[in-house]
């Protein structure tokens, strides 16, 4: 991870609330909130999202096969908030879904994602394609039942509120124990520690970085590096989002929830992340490429839409 003072780009604004579920229709439900009984440490939530996903993937689909739909589901779930505070309870809403309609969700949640964040939409095209191939039945079951074991573990309470949001990477969790020791073995995989990557990023003097520097990681797995970087700059009363962040996994999936990580952990829309291989010098400008064609799309898809729209309105 390497920070390096640079010029700011010229990007465009998507907007960077978290979505909500206020325009889904989804079944009425009690009105009251799920109690939290999530552990006070947020690394220990954490593992027991991750653990009850795992074991629902498991049971339902087999061990180590199709993890993108796992993760696509925990992911989807990451960018939904309460809509109304004193509505229905969004868990009890989301549980309440068949598996063809918490489909349906996740196909919206997914849509709406890439649409307002088209600078990540190529990097997170992974989670998404299984939705726009039209899963199966026992796609959709599955992601059905890990959908229940990550509310019921409590998955809201970690990604829908702002501070625990900010303290962890659930994903880097989530794909170590689905695959495994022996597959992370054999890619290599193996996340640095929390404390371990804190330790580093104070080792390389991240906290004196000026706004608009650039911080980079070429092989950096689902963030754990850039997280605490942006929680030391956080420390220091600087606003990561005032930096631009590179980053980069040889494994798609990996580099898909470091794409939804950095919306999560608020790193802005300076944020620049390729799929390839690192030891080429020039991964970063494959980013850059990368980044442009997915707000291109997106700038096209939204026009479609504002067009679609006036046309209904005028029939
Ligand atoms: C040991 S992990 C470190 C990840 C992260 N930087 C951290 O500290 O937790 C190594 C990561 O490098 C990735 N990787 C291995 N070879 C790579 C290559 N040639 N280019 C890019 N990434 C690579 C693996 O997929 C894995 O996610």
């Amino acid at each position: 991870m390497t920070p390096t003072n640079g010029r700011r780009p010229e990007v465009d604004q998507p907007q960077l609330a978290l979505f909500e579920l206020a325009t889904h229709p989804v079944p009425a439900a009690p009105r009251r909130r799920r109690p939290s009984s999530a552990p006070a440490d947020p690394t220990e939530h954490t593992r027991r999202v991750a653990a009850a996903v795992d074991a629902a993937w498991r049971r339902e689909h087999g061990s180590g096969t199709e993890l993108h739909i796992p993760t696509s589901v925990v992911a989807a779930l990451a960018l939904i908030a309460q809509a109304d505070p004193d509505g229905p309870d969004l868990a009890d809403q989301v549980t309440a879904l068949d598996p063809n309609a918490l489909g349906r969700l996740l196909h919206h949640i997914w849509r709406s994602f890439m649409l307002t964040r088209g600078d990540l939409a190529v990097r997170v095209a992974p989670l998404v394609a299984w939705l726009h191939q039209g899963p199966s039945d026992t796609q959709l079951t599955g992601a059905h039942a890990v959908a229940r074991a990550a509310l019921d573990a409590g998955q809201l309470h970690l990604t829908g509120h702002p501070d625990r949001r900010h303290a962890t990477d659930l994903f880097g969790e989530l794909l170590q124990l689905m695959r495994g020791p022996k597959v992370a073995a054999s890619r290599g995989a193996y996340y640095t520690p929390p404390g371990a990557a804190d330790a580093l990023t104070h080792i390389v003097g991240v906290a004196d970085a000026a706004p608009g520097a650039s911080i980079a990681d070429p092989a950096a797995g689902t963030g754990i590096l850039l997280l605490s970087a942006a929680r030391r700059l956080r420390e220091h009363g600087k606003d990561p989002a005032d930096f631009r962040w590179y980053g980069n996994d040889i494994d798609e999936l990996a580099a898909a929830c470091l794409a939804v990580n950095d919306h999560l952990w608020g790193l802005g829309t300076s944020v620049f992340i390729a799929a390839t291989d690192g030891l080429n010098p020039d991964w970063h400008r494959q980013a850059v490429a990368d980044r442009a064609t997915g707000s291109d799309i997106a700038r096209a898809a939204r026009a479609v839409e504002a067009v679609n729209a006036l046309t209904r309105r005028a029939a």
